[in-house]
């Protein structure tokens, strides 16, 4: 009997552990003077020698940006584009919106065949698919307010790692292979990743077009992207296809600084990204939605912790379906969707005991979308100044079109529009006329750097990819430091859910949630799909004692490193 329950506590204990701290294979990284967590561990160490050469975080920030387009061909880009949030060591903010924009030529209904239904692959794959990059524009505005070192410096270790190549690792060999045929389909005149034989972990991926592009960036900054070479090679590659982007359309593009969304849980500053993305509002609006719960008490994943985090989610993504897009072509109730004494009376009135039904929530009447493949990375420098920067394609590979000549993979970020309203976008996200096509207008994103202070001085500094799933993995691994004790690397490492009003249902990772939790929120109307990885999110955790603890996601090939 004694053993039986020795037995069992020793269960429960593995059990419990199983549930808050699984997956937790990569060791917990503490730094002193400077930290870099990216998707890739080569663009990791190109962020720490860029430190170590004296330069800033957002130094670091752009190097580490033109390393990823080499080393991460899926999300890292040229041809896609992002948000920055910066916070200097001062506690200056800003953010830079370098997200792509529809072409001139774009218009509401192109994605749509006759009998007005929309033409799924046509947004998803090709030349039509892809949105203006912002990019080059965005490093080069963030290098003209705030960086130090001369801009080919930080340019050419992406030269090197694309002409002399690298060893891939295991997870990219599976990747390259998996996506051959799609790459032959849409690049008939060949590309550096095509090739006959199988890729293996440790091959060498040399990528000379990519490198003479960087080159002329490094040699002309933006003209050598937006100009000239480069320009002609995107419009030659436009007409192979059915793309519509101009010479007009590149020499226009400009990246944008905005106001950051800034708001505040439990007297923490929440500094994060505004429209055009959905981030910060969302992530904001998540966080004072819950703040009256007993989180930390319910615990990290328990039945009641989920249903709240759930039930906000659920009316938060029916108002960004309704309410959100681009601020310079439709205005964003922003203050109200972030007033706190809405989100929490809306929550007040929420009855925790059962699953409301997503189609009795409507989004809000006020007075008055995307991919998996986004990558994010998180820079401290040893000053404090602080980068938090997640870059998108949209989808893996974004269309599957390398610029020919040019060696870069071009976005397919125009299926984030909302391409006819009621109709889900790749990640099931739904839109309206706040997110229509239109000319030059940028489609909605939900991806969320965030940057996180207390008390005047820097604490976190997170992001993800994960499409729909961005701001609820931001919006959890900022809860499971502040609220449920976590280290930076148990922050990333623990298992994920979402949910996103429609479809209504709960999407868990394999040990996200356990076999009691699941049956008594199934009892109460809850319905639960089991999925595989949510997120790749880099976190670094400044501790009192000022160390930098950094967290990188095991779910890729994610590395933090410093010195
Ligand atoms: N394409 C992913 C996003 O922008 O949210």
């Amino acid at each position: 009997m004694k053993k039986n329950w020795f037995i069992l506590i020793i269960a429960f204990i593995s059990f419990s552990c199983a549930t808050h701290k699984n997956n937790q294979t990569n060791q917990q990284q503490e730094y002193k003077n400077g930290a870099v967590v990216t998707a890739h561990p080569l663009a990791s160490d190109v962020g720490v020698t860029i430190l170590k050469k004296g330069g800033n975080a957002v130094d670091a920030a752009i190097a580490v940006k033109f390393a990823l387009a080499v080393v991460y061909p899926n999300a890292g880009n040229l041809g896609g584009g992002g948000f920055l949030v910066y916070r200097g060591k001062s506690g200056e903010i800003a953010s830079l919106d370098f997200r792509e924009k529809a072409p001139k030529a774009a218009f509401k209904d192109m994605y749509l065949d006759k009998e007005g239904n929309p033409i799924t692959d046509l947004s998803l794959y090709g030349q039509l698919a892809a949105g203006v990059p912002g990019t080059v524009a965005g490093m080069e505005e963030a290098y003209k307010k705030y960086a130090t070192l001369p801009w080919d410096v930080l340019v050419q270790p992406a030269i090197e790692l694309a002409s002399k190549g690298f060893a891939i690792t295991a997870k990219q060999a599976g990747e390259f292979n998996e996506y051959q045929a799609d790459f032959k389909k849409f690049n008939p005149n060949g590309a550096a990743i095509i090739r006959n034989e199988k890729w293996n972990e440790g091959d060498i991926f040399k990528q000379e077009e990519l490198a003479n592009t960087l080159r002329r960036i490094a040699a002309k900054g933006r003209d050598g992207f937006y100009k000239g070479a480069t320009a002609d090679l995107i419009v030659a590659e436009m007409k192979k296809g059915n793309g519509i982007i101009t010479h007009k359309d590149l020499e226009d593009y400009k990246a944008i600084w905005r106001n950051p969304i800034v708001g505040y849980y439990k007297g923490y500053k929440v500094i994060s990204m505004p429209p055009p993305s959905s981030g910060g509002i969302a992530l904001m609006a998540l966080l004072q939605s819950v703040e009256n719960y007993p989180l930390k008490k319910w615990g990290f994943q328990s039945d009641s912790t989920i249903r709240a985090m759930v039930e906000a989610e659920r009316r938060i993504y029916a108002d960004r379906a309704t309410h959100m897009g681009d601020p310079d072509f439709y205005r964003v109730p922003v203050d109200q969707l972030i007033d706190a004494k809405f989100n929490q009376d809306r929550m007040s009135k929420v009855s925790l005991a059962k699953a409301t039904n997503s189609d009795d929530v409507k989004a809000t009447k006020f007075p008055g979308y995307e991919s998996e493949e986004t990558t994010h990375f998180s820079i401290v420098d040893k000053d404090g100044n602080a980068v938090s920067l997640t870059t998108t394609i949209n989808g893996s590979y974004g269309s599957y079109v390398w610029v020919d000549g040019a060696g870069f993979l071009l976005n397919n970020e125009m299926d984030d529009f909302s391409v006819k309203p009621g109709s889900p976008n790749m990640y099931g996200l739904l839109g309206g006329k706040a997110n229509a096509i239109e000319p030059n207008k940028r489609m909605l994103s939900a991806m969320t750097p965030t940057i996180i202070e207390k008390d005047g001085n820097l604490k976190m500094v997170v992001g993800t990819p994960g499409g729909s799933t961005i701001i609820t993995s931001v919006f959890q691994t900022i809860l499971n430091v502040l609220e449920f004790d976590m280290t930076a690397q148990e922050s990333v490492s623990a298992s994920r859910f979402h949910h996103q009003w429609k479809p209504d249902r709960i999407d868990v990772e394999a040990k996200a949630i356990d076999e009691n939790t699941r049956k008594s929120l199934e009892k109460d109307g809850y319905t639960i799909r089991k999925r595989g990885n949510i997120g790749r999110v880099e976190n670094i955790v400044v501790l009192p004692n000022g160390k930098l603890q950094a967290g990188a996601d095991h779910r890729g090939d994610d590395t933090a490193k410093g010195y």
